[in-house]
């Protein structure tokens, strides 16, 4: 037999009506604050996320699913290409390739699968699917305000509240621009000079390539001494203190809760400024329902103008999961209103000709088959947990009335084939 590869899953019925339901909801939400949806590539040059994300990070590192491409045209062969393991690079990609800042301010948002070997486990998959949303454009356009930072922010209490999770927390720091970055990194590496022979292979990597990444280290034994580092939090200058202060400012005037953690770097290199994570006490070890930044300097990394952008990524598999105990998939699935029954030799004709026009009432209509005798034809109605049982047999064609049967209440009527989906309807 063969499996789907670990890592990967088969979402199924009736789980799949829960992740609609997320993403109708998610999309309302999004359109009220002026986002509009965008679709990337699954895979792109390997390039791109070298230069976007990062070399030193354990996405780029060590989880991407990267190959060389083969193929008969000069172009293609020997292209490093790679399963996309975030959105946002390939976001600032296509802003660039299609001029997007002729436009201002571009909110955009997408909701897709992406890809990371990493080891699974409950909430970690090596295909996961992100709902996402960025706001980029030129400072001109405003998209450097503390507002835009603070909109996100509010933007995603609102939609968790709207689906019903509770008891979230969003943690959030600053990681400082390129100026605090240079002093901070610095302080870092002599810091972590005398300390660092102590410390896992990684680590001693991370101090002389990008000792902010140190901060992403999971190994239990190295982390008593990474409490004891200088934190970004000391090394903010002004400017980016005063932003900081103002995202702050607006959150609590809009009744956002947060918490400060200074210790919070997230794990993607091209993050300034503010920088957040939304946990989920109910998640377990994978406790990130969704995690996101300011990223003021990626559009000119990857060849650019200077556009500075914020945006985060929720992780679905995760929501759906912490949403899967306040709302079992069962609650917002829609059943069939009818199961229609034909009853007898030429009656799939019939009823395939009355379930057209049910169907084009709107109504949500399941259909058995002639085959079919009375008893096998409620079992399969009642296992669909349909509403109604229509009949359609010889009599019932001839006088163009149908047995139209309750199944919950048991009653039973007989109905004219033009008042058929008004009454199914009440
Ligand atoms: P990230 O923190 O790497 O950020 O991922 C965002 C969320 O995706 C995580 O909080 C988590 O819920 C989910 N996630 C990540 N890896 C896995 C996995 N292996 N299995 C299941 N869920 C996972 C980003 O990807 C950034 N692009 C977010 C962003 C957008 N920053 C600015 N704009």
């Amino acid at each position: 037999m063969i499996k789907a590869v670990r890592g990967t899953r088969d979402l199924l019925p009736p789980e799949t009506a829960l992740w609609n339901f997320v993403e109708a909801a998610v999309r309302d939400v999004f359109r009220a604050y002026n986002f509009q949806e965008i679709r990337t590539p699954i895979f792109e040059s390997t390039e791109l996320f070298a230069r976007g994300v990062g070399e030193e990070t354990d996405v780029v590192a060590k989880e991407m699913y990267t190959w060389e491409d083969r193929g008969r045209a000069e172009s293609d062969r020997g292209q490093s290409l790679t399963l996309r393991p975030e959105n946002t690079a390939g976001v600032v990609r296509a802003y660039i390739e299609h001029k997007m800042w002729d436009r201002g301010l571009n909110k955009l948002y997408y909701i897709g699968p992406q890809f990371r070997r990493e080891r699974p486990q409950k909430g970690r998959y090596r295909q996961f699917y992100q709902i996402g949303a960025e706001v980029i454009g030129p400072a001109s356009a405003g998209s450097e305000s503390p507002a835009r930072d603070a909109e996100v922010l509010e933007m995603l209490s609102t939609l968790l509240d709207r689906l019903g999770i509770t008891g979230w927390n969003l943690e959030l720091n600053s990681v400082g621009c390129a100026n605090d970055r240079a002093a901070f990194n610095e302080a870092l590496r002599k810091a972590l000079e005398p300390v660092v022979g102590k410390m896992c292979v990684d680590c001693q990597r991370r101090a002389v390539t990008n000792p902010l990444r140190v901060f992403d280290c999971k190994v239990p034994e190295d982390q008593p001494i990474i409490e004891k580092l200088p934190r970004i939090s000391q090394f903010l200058d002004e400017g980016c203190r005063k932003h900081f202060e103002q995202v702050q400012e607006i959150l609590t005037k809009v009744g956002v809760p947060f918490s400060l953690n200074d210790r919070l770097v997230r794990g993607l290199d091209y993050y300034t400024r503010t920088a957040f994570e939304f946990t989920h006490g109910a998640l377990g070890a994978q406790n990130a329902i969704l995690g996101g930044g300011r990223y003021d300097g990626l559009s000119e990394a990857l060849g650019g103008p200077a556009a500075p952008g914020i945006g985060f990524a929720i992780g679905e598999d995760r929501l759906v999961m912490s949403l899967q105990e306040s709302a079992p998939a069962e609650s917002v699935l829609k059943k069939p209103d009818v199961y229609v029954a034909a009853l007898g030799e030429g009656m799939n004709g019939e009823a395939a000709r009355l379930v057209r026009e049910l169907r084009r009432h709107d109504l949500v209509v399941d259909l058995g088959d002639e085959s079919f005798r009375l008893k096998k034809s409620f079992e399969a109605a009642t296992k669909a947990g349909a509403k109604y049982i229509l009949i359609v047999g010889e009599n019932e064609v001839k006088a163009d009335a149908f047995a139209l049967k309750n199944l919950a209440t048991g009653e039973q009527v007989s109905v004219q084939r033009a008042d058929l989906a008004k009454k199914i309807r009440q």
